[in-house]
């Protein structure tokens, strides 16, 4: 028998729940499991080849043809996602793919694949995931469930910072309306909206420094296991 829980990190774009999920993996020990990473690579994978989403037999098809993998690289010890054996990790970031990533989360038959694998690989616990709807329809059993928020302008902020590196002709307003549309899509959708699970524990983190929001995480680790020290 494993002691070790699964935690979960729900919570809406660009909030900061990959940077907390990684950092609590690494001082625990655990995997860090990015969800959202999935949905991307499945993203790109129908924009190579011109799925637009609308023909139910042609997304079944295309799921068939398609494996996503997490493979941790041994330089800086995170996990990274190979989509058909092809590592994705840095192409599935570009704008591009967050435009339509929403769009193809939405569907039924992709949620069903990606929850799928997504358990299994939480299959023996030690494990940090962070999506939308981690705690409410992958794991609902996990032991401790994080619900993150921030300020949307702080969010906006943020996310700018991260993408104007990679790419200096982005804009503010192409950030802002990409988030705006993404976390309306996320929490209208049919199946798996992004809800915060009845017991979740709210995170707005705003105002909080890294460091912050991870003694904060690690709080509630150290509460959920008592005897165990971090
Ligand atoms: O976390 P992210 O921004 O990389 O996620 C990309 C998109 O994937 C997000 O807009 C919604 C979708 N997603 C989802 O529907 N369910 C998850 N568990 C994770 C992400």
């Amino acid at each position: 028998m494993t002691d070790k829980i699964i935690i979960t990190i729900d919570g809406w774009s660009s909030c900061g729940k990959s940077t907390l999920a990684k950092q609590l993996a690494k001082k625990l020990e655990y995997l860090y499991i990015d969800s959202g990473a999935m949905y991307r690579a499945i993203t790109l994978y129908f924009l190579r080849n011109n799925i637009d989403g609308a023909d139910e037999k042609e997304i079944k098809q295309a799921l068939k043809n398609i494996t996503v993998q997490f493979i941790v690289n041994p330089y800086n010890q995170q996990s990274e996602i190979y989509l058909n054996g092809e590592n994705v990790e840095y192409i599935i970031r570009d704008i591009i793919i967050a435009e339509k990533v929403s769009e193809v989360a939405a569907l039924k038959d992709v949620r069903k694949f990606a929850v799928a694998v997504q358990q299994k690989i939480g299959k023996n616990k030690g494990i940090v995931m962070d999506g939308r709807d981690i705690g409410t329809t992958v794991f609902p059993d996990a032991e401790i469930k994080i619900f993150m928020t921030a300020d949307e302008a702080v969010r906006v902020e943020r996310r700018f910072k991260e993408m104007f590196q990679k790419n200096p002709n982005i804009t503010l307003e192409e950030i802002k309306s990409n988030i705006a549309l993404r976390d309306y899509i996320d929490s209208h959708r049919e199946v798996s909206p992004l809800r915060k699970a009845a017991d979740a524990i709210e995170l707005d983190n705003t105002n909080l420094t890294e460091k912050e929001q991870l003694d904060f995480a690690l709080k509630l680790f150290k509460k959920n296991r008592k005897s165990v020290e971090v």
